[in-house]
């Protein structure tokens, strides 16, 4: 799914041994016992974590799915007492439905650094940086 999504420029590549390694930040959904869909965290800082790699098969689509993994991957990121949560994205929609506000990209430097300078894309970037500040 990751693959398909980001083909299309919806989602950044992720290469087999990078999910591997962060398997274990990631929250998946399953209907009737079939993977339907997946979120996950990635640390970008102290004070900072970002969503990535948030997305739905077709048939998961729709149902309230993909705010139910945001809403653990925020509860995860409460438990870590990190207190923002960010993405940059496309589907600002979901976002905004599920509490987040846009703001400038550049007030994440520290996404900037790590993810951005190697994006092929970093001089005309049109995704959308929104974040969440937990309490
Ligand atoms: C973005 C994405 C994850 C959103 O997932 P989603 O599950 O469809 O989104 P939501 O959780 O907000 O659910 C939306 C719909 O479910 C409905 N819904 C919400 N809670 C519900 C519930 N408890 N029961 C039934 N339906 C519910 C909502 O009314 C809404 O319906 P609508 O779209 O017809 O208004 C999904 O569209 C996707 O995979 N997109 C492609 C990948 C992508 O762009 N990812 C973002 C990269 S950062």
């Amino acid at each position: 799914m990751i693959e398909e999504y980001a083909q299309r420029g919806i989602m950044l590549p992720r290469s087999r041994q990078a999910l591997t390694r962060q398997i274990d930040q990631f929250v998946i959904a399953e209907l009737d016992g079939k993977f339907i869909g997946c979120g996950s965290l990635f640390r970008l800082g102290a004070d900072l974590v970002e969503v990535r790699s948030i997305g739905l098969h077709d048939e998961g689509k729709g149902k309230g799915v993909g705010s139910m993994i945001l809403e653990q991957l925020t509860e995860e990121a409460r438990r870590q007492k990190i207190p923002k949560i960010m993405a940059l994205t496309y589907a600002v929609d979901f976002f905004l439905r599920n509490g987040f506000t846009v703001v400038e990209k550049e007030i994440f430097p520290e996404k900037v650094w790590t993810d951005c300078v190697n994006c092929k894309k970093q001089h005309a970037c049109d995704e959308i940086a929104v974040l969440k500040k937990l309490d």
